[in-house]
């Protein structure tokens, strides 16, 4: 397991092996309405006690340094070779706002990646409860499976895999991240195109919550994180998580610092 403090855009440098499956969840480009119809955006979620530090901000604030033509390039580059074996190829999973998913479908051709299955991540709960009683209210998220000609590898011992796909909720994994997706839903994700010993690449890692489901799966996987706040939060937790898989316990911080940029599985 790799994870880099850096844009993806250095890859070369790294040697890295070739991605199985590529699980991207990228900036969405809301910009300061990121908290728009969430109690969040008022002190206690009250709006009698005026506007809290989130109104009128940004989830993040490195969307202007995410170059999407940029980031395909990588992902193409990174998604293994289409194998002669049929039920083996890579694939990519992104997960974007609605609005992005034309741009990105057209965008992934230009780099060989002609095919796409739509995918709803259903919640059972909605962030927008402030205009609930006004409008319908939104609770799923969206995605795109990516891939280039052949179908992806696919597990699905037997059973139908739908697109709209429930959103489990991640009642374990400590919140790192303002859009960090839930460790149950990546293995979820993982399990279904990938084998164990196989590669997971997470391009905008965030919180690290793929490399942690990778990890959890005995997936290899690698990241990267741009906002070195982030990295430092989510490179504990994925130390952690190793530790917890090799010892059965988090080792203490003193011994943690002593793995520095990447730890080695
Ligand atoms: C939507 S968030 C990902 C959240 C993540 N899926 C999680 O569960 O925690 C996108 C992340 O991409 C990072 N990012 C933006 N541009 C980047 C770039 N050029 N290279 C690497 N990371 C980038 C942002 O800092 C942000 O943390």
């Amino acid at each position: 397991m790799f994870f880099y403090n850096d844009h993806f855009q250095n890859y070369k440098k790294y040697g890295m092996h070739k991605a199985q499956l590529v699980i991207a969840d990228i900036p969405y480009n809301v910009g300061k309405n990121a908290y728009g119809s969430n109690p969040a955006w008022y002190k206690n979620g009250d709006n009698a006690n005026g506007e809290s530090e989130l109104a009128n901000s940004e989830f993040f604030d490195t969307d202007k340094d995410f170059r999407p033509a940029e980031f395909m390039h990588f992902c193409s580059k990174m998604m293994k070779k289409e194998p002669k074996a049929r039920g083996q190829a890579p694939c990519m999973i992104i997960f974007c706002a609605f609005d992005q998913q034309m741009y990105l479908i057209e965008l992934a051709k230009r780099y060989g990646i002609n095919h796409y299955i739509n995918l709803v991540f259903r919640k059972n709960f909605s962030a927008q409860v402030l205009k609930a009683n006004m409008r319908i209210v939104g609770n799923c998220e969206y995605g795109l499976l990516l891939y280039r000609d052949k179908l992806p590898k696919f597990n699905n011992d037997g059973k139908m895999i739908f697109n709209c796909i429930d959103w489990e909720k991640d009642s374990t994994t400590p919140k790192l991240h303002p859009t960090q997706k839930p460790v149950p839903l990546l293995k979820k994700l993982i399990s279904i195109f990938t084998d164990e010993g196989d590669v997971v690449i997470d391009p905008v890692a965030g919180s690290g919550s793929t490399l942690i489901a990778a990890i959890q799966m005995n997936r290899r996987c690698y990241g990267f994180e741009i906002k070195k706040d982030f990295y430092n939060a989510a490179n504990k937790l994925i130390n952690d998580t190793l530790d917890i898989q090799k010892y059965g316990y988090p080792k203490t911080e003193m011994e943690n610092d002593q793995t520095s940029l990447f730890c080695n599985l």
